[in-house]
């Protein structure tokens, strides 16, 4: 049985950074999920295919000519759709609004299952996203979901676009943060919750120190 870590919570939350370093401490593979929600959607738009258009979303998934390129050195995820480096346009505010719209079709999720699933490789797995304990790797063993009140949820996602170079002001990231995260928890299919067997840990007055060292212990016992 292959180990599974499941990393859930709403965005800007910090799953990103704590899967990162949890990854590379255990020396375990690592899944960006929301990443593959990113992609499908810069690929949807750039084919110019309506939200409503569920047969041509269906055959995008399932031909989604997707590959991750991490480069550890470098801390970042290179991310390539149909050859072409999309990593910049995957990390704005316009392509995560767009992601968390199609997320909310049920069988475009189950198309883009398998694609997750198949991270799973030894030695283990690191996965972060909204449903990894809840639907993709229910069978995980171990299980985190991570809060953090909505100020400083925005505050921490500007940061991250500031780094990125992307600008952006406190009140309009606020609103975004919002946004998402009530579209993500009230959609039928897959609604951002934690398992019933998650550790949740508020992380809003812990550094990201911390907060490794939580989840460290959860799969060290
Ligand atoms: O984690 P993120 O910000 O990159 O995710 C972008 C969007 O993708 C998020 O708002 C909802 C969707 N998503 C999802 O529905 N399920 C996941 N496991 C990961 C992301």
């Amino acid at each position: 049985m292959i180990p599974v870590l499941t990393i859930d919570g709403p965005s800007g939350v910090g799953k990103g950074t704590v899967a990162n370093i949890v990854a590379a401490e255990l020396k375990w593979h690592i899944l960006d999920s929301g990443a593959i929600y990113r992609a499908f959607a810069i690929a949807a738009s750039k084919r110019d295919i309506q939200i409503d258009n569920t047969e041509q979303l269906l055959e995008l998934a399932s031909n989604l000519d997707l590959r991750f390129a991490p480069d550890s050195a470098n801390n970042i995820l290179g991310v390539y759709l149909d050859n072409q480096d999309v990593s910049s346009e995957l990390r704005t505010e316009k392509t995560a609004e767009l992601a968390s719209k199609f997320a909310m079709i049920g069988p475009l999720r189950e198309s883009l299952l398998k694609r997750q699933q198949d991270f799973r490789k030894l030695p283990g797995l690191v996965a972060d996203g909204r449903d990894m304990g809840t639907v993709v790797f229910k069978d995980a063993p171990y299980k985190v979901f991570l809060t953090a009140n909505v100020e400083e949820r925005a505050k921490r996602r500007l940061k991250q676009l500031h780094l990125r170079g992307i600008t952006g002001n406190i009140s309009h990231t606020l609103e975004d943060v919002r946004k998402r995260d009530e579209r993500d928890a009230s959609r039928k299919h897959s609604p951002l919750k934690p398992s019933k067997d998650a550790l949740i840990i508020d992380t809003s007055d812990l550094t990201v120190d911390e907060v490794v060292t939580k989840v460290m212990a959860l799969v060290k016992v």
